[in-house]
Parts: structure tokens; sequence; C-alpha cells
């Protein structure tokens, strides 16, 4: 059973369609699906973020289902061709905001891949907190190594995505972990729970020496990285995750609402 998390609050089950699907259609059959299948509930936030352009038809369905997007720009408006702002999503009903997935952060060919700095992703951090949304920051290590160095990418990226932030936005600042061995068809496979769990406990040393004991401990921290019907009670549970960041599953109404009902058990 997926007991309450750490800080009290409601788990945050977030689904990341990234570039899927194809079409407006098949965007919102999938989103009634999944919609129809949550109610109203005090322990769960079902959070799906679409590809924006879907963010019009989906506002108009979304009943239980909070909205969120995957990225924004920093400035709010002006000649910046081809991106989007945060106020500008928001008029959609958007609540929440990915920063710093590692699909952005990756730079280089394919085409398409952004190759985000940490300064970038700050930027973007607190456009998203001024506009009173919440940003799910994503950190998380290429590599997973025995001794732990990977810690020290993972306290880089809070550190520069976090800095300037004042005290008072920490409320809406949640963090996933997402070892980018771990996501995508091609990963080995997910963390294990034990391994969130001390990842988890690092995240919240390190988000206490930037901004002190008492955020620290309310901060949600979330796991993400191939996780699926069959290992989400475990994470939330063993790992103790305040939520999960799911990709693909996402995509399966009825996986996806599998986890949702285990969620809120
Ligand atoms: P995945 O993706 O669940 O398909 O591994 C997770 C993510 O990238 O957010």
């Amino acid at each position: 059973m997926a007991k309450a998390t750490s800080n009290g609050a409601r788990k945050l089950i977030v689904g990341n369609w990234k570039m899927n699907p194809t079409s407006a259609e098949d965007a919102k059959k999938i989103f009634r699906q999944i919609a129809a299948k949550v109610a109203p509930s005090k322990k769960v936030i079902t959070v799906i973020c679409p590809p924006a352009v879907y963010l019009a038809p989906l506002a108009q369905v979304k009943k239980n289902v909070v909205l969120g997007t995957q990225d924004i720009f920093y400035e709010r408006e002006g000649a910046f061709t081809g991106f989007i702002s945060a106020s500008m999503v928001k008029n959609f009903g958007v609540e929440y905001i990915i920063v710093g997935h590692s699909e952005r952060r990756k730079a280089g060919l394919p085409a398409g891949q952004a190759g985000e700095t940490d300064e970038l992703i700050n930027l973007k951090v607190k456009a998203v907190l001024k506009e009173g949304l919440k940003v799910i920051l994503c950190v998380g290590e290429v590599e997973h190594d025995e001794n732990g160095h990977y810690l020290t990418v993972i306290k880089k990226q809070l550190e520069a995505g976090l800095a300037g932030v004042p005290k008072n936005f920490f409320a809406n600042v949640i963090i996933a972990h997402e070892p980018i061995w771990a996501i995508g068809a091609a990963a080995k496979g997910a963390d294990t729970p034990e391994n969130f769990q001390h990842n988890k406990l690092f995240i919240r040393k390190i988000l206490s020496g930037i901004a002190g004991k008492k955020i620290a401990l309310a901060a949600p921290v979330l796991y993400g990285g191939s996780v699926g019907v069959k290992n989400a009670e475990s994470f939330l549970t063993e790992g103790d995750a305040d939520g999960l960041l799911i990709g693909r599953t996402s995509l399966v109404p009825e996986d996806f609402v599998q986890i949702i009902k285990i969620a809120n058990c």
C-alpha cells in the first residue's frame, strides 16, 4: 500500500507524452480514456504534459486531470521565433511545467535535441515560478557508478538550476530524479527503489543547503525512468517517492490509470 508522502502532501503522478501522439484526434482519445477513469482524490494529483499544440483541445476535456507542459522559454513575450512562454500555456489551465528534462539537456545530434545548459534551465525555472506555476525540475546522471560520483552531477544540476530562486517560491518547486540510463525504450531498465530512496535523501540534503531544512523536507521528489504498472508501487512504498514522472506508460491509458489507482491505495 502506498503511504502518504513524507511531507504529507498528495502524490504526483505525471505523464510526459513527449512528442506523441501524432494527431490531435489520438491525443484527445488517449486523454479522454484516462480522464474518464480518474476520480477526484485526496491522495493523488494526476498531471498530463502533452505536446503544447494539444493543450487547447485537451483543456476542454480535462476534468480530474491537471495539465502540464514539457518546456517553456524564459521570456514572457517578444521576438523569440518558435518559443512559447509560461504565461501563454497558463491560458489553457496549465499548472505544472517540466524544465530540464534530459532529452532537452542533451546536446548535438540527432537534430531537435536542444542542448540546454544549467544556466538556461535556471532562467526557465525562475520564469515558471514568477508566473505562479509549479516547476518540475528534472535532474539525472548519464551513468550510475558504485562510488557515488554521479551524485556530484545531481548536486550541480540542483544548485545551478535553483540558483537565485527566492525561498518563498520553493513551495512550487518539485524535483524529479530521472537517471538518464533508466529512461526510454533503449534503457537498461528502471533504477531500484532502494537507490531512489538514497538519492531522494541526497537531493533533500542539497536542497537543505540551498534553501534550508524546512523547505528541503517539504519539497516533493519524484522518480522517473521506465516506470510501469509492475514497479510503480515499489517506488512509491519502498522508494518513498513523492510521485512518478512517466513517459511511455502515460500513453497507455489502461496502464497509466492502473498506476494512478496504485498511488491512491
Ligand atoms: P520513460 O520516460 O518512462 O519512457 O522511461 C520517462 C521520462 O523521460 O520522463
